[in-house]
């Protein structure tokens, strides 16, 4: 079936539906600029994961992960949402019941307006205490020394999930519980191997989502999804242009 079928047949999806759950990853952020993690070009490729995003890397040298923090945010902070996080951002305003379920740290769904975001694997424009807990957006992409502190003399951190970590447990029972009422799952832009983040379309499946997958690549959700956009995130956001 062409894509110009299967979006037909996914707006008449979406004309009924009312829970409508995204879910993305770093595919949907790629055409604004951003690596993707597991791509060719994928931003690891030039990393060892260990050195660098683990809680063990920063005890050992938080100096050196916020240098690599500060270079992504000085990247991240020159690029722009692309036309399918504002198709998504489009959404959340279309339908009653929306949640944005995201892995992407980028906070490039902010930037293009969603507001119903779920962060499942935490934002770089907000740091974390490592002492009090205190959470705050920060928008630095320098300071005057390395690593930051906070007001109560703690250390200051990204507010990221690293490896080994626990994601924040209300926001994952939340992702679980909107992607199991939800009717339509549009996957975008994931791997779907890192978990738990990626059970969840497959939460959505067991449930009795139409589940929609948008990836140029195949996927562990490929031959499960009920339909499959082989396409970049932008590609797939410009069959909804007005007209089309
Ligand atoms: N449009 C849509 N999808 C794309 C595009 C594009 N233009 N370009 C690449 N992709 C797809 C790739 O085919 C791949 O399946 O995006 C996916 C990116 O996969 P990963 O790099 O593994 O990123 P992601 O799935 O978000 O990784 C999950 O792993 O490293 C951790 O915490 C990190 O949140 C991340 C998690």
């Amino acid at each position: 079936m062409e894509d110009q079928r299967k979006v037909e047949e996914l707006k008449g999806r979406l004309e009924k539906c009312k829970n409508l759950v995204v879910f993305t990853g770093a595919g949907i952020s790629k055409e604004s600029g951003i690596p993707t993690f597991r791509d060719a070009d994928g931003l690891w490729k030039n990393f060892r994961v260990e050195e660098l995003a683990t809680p063990e890397a920063f005890e050992n040298d938080p100096v050196r992960v916020w240098e690599w923090y500060l270079w992504r945010k000085e990247k991240i902070g020159q690029c722009q949402p692309n036309l399918c996080h504002l198709l998504v951002s489009k959404w959340e305003k279309q339908f009653e019941n929306f949640w944005l379920i995201t892995q992407n740290i980028d906070g490039l769904h902010r930037k293009a307006g969603n507001k119903k975001i779920l962060e499942l694997h935490g934002n770089i424009w907000y740091t974390r205490c490592i002492k009090c807990g205190d959470v705050k957006e920060d928008l630095s992409i320098n300071y005057p020394s390395l690593p930051p502190k906070c007001s109560c003399g703690g250390i200051l951190r990204p507010h990221i999930v690293w490896f080994g970590e626990a994601l924040d447990s209300g926001i994952l029972n939340k992702a679980m519980e909107v992607s199991q009422e939800a009717e339509v799952f549009v996957s975008i832009g994931t791997s779907t191997v890192v978990y738990p983040a990626a059970s969840l379309p497959f939460v959505a499946l067991q449930s009795g989502a139409y589940v929609v997958e948008v990836n140029p690549e195949r996927t562990s959700l490929t031959s499960e999804a009920n339909i499959n956009f082989f396409l970049k995130a932008t590609q797939f956001a410009s069959l909804f242009e007005d007209g089309n």
